[in-house]
């Protein structure tokens, strides 16, 4: 189950990728907005909490550069959200960092490139090993 959410600024994009889940037959929950505005910190929290109560595997969050949508997130226990605006940032989040959000600017790339951006997100596995020590010290610093 992914766990989509967006601002206004973000909201074209999230949907594009709504329709690629539906596609791809991929299960998600869309937490809002649907277009009317409203602050990202609200949604990049329902987003969040979904992955922290297991009711969520993975989460994206579009806003109008991602920035301020992963800032928020990262606030959250247990979240590590990315912006990620190349293929290569977006893999090795996932390899390394075993990023659970990932965040994107609909404001700073095109459809195209953000769809594959979440393919790469969706299926690429975290490596553990050495990255996993590195993770760990990341979650201690949230305590
Ligand atoms: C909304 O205007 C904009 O500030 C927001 O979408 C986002 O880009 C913040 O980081």
């Amino acid at each position: 189950m992914i766990a989509l959410g967006c601002d206004h600024a973000g909201v074209n994009l999230k949907k594009a990728i709504m329709q690629y889940l539906e596609e791809k037959k991929i299960a998600y929950l869309d937490l809002g907005t649907d277009g009317e505005p409203c602050d990202y910190p609200d949604i990049a929290k329902q987003v969040s909490e979904k992955i922290v109560s297991g009711e969520a595997e993975k989460g994206i969050l579009t806003c109008g550069t991602g920035v301020g949508m992963s800032i928020a997130a990262n606030k959250i226990k247990g979240i590590r959200a990315s912006v990620c605006n190349d293929c290569f940032s977006t893999r090795y989040t996932r390899k390394h960092n075993d990023a659970n959000i990932l965040c994107m600017g609909e404001r700073v790339i095109g459809v195209g490139l953000a769809l594959e951006l979440v393919e790469i997100f969706l299926e690429t596995e975290f490596e553990g090993g050495r990255h996993q020590r590195r993770v760990d010290k990341i979650t201690s610093l949230e305590n």
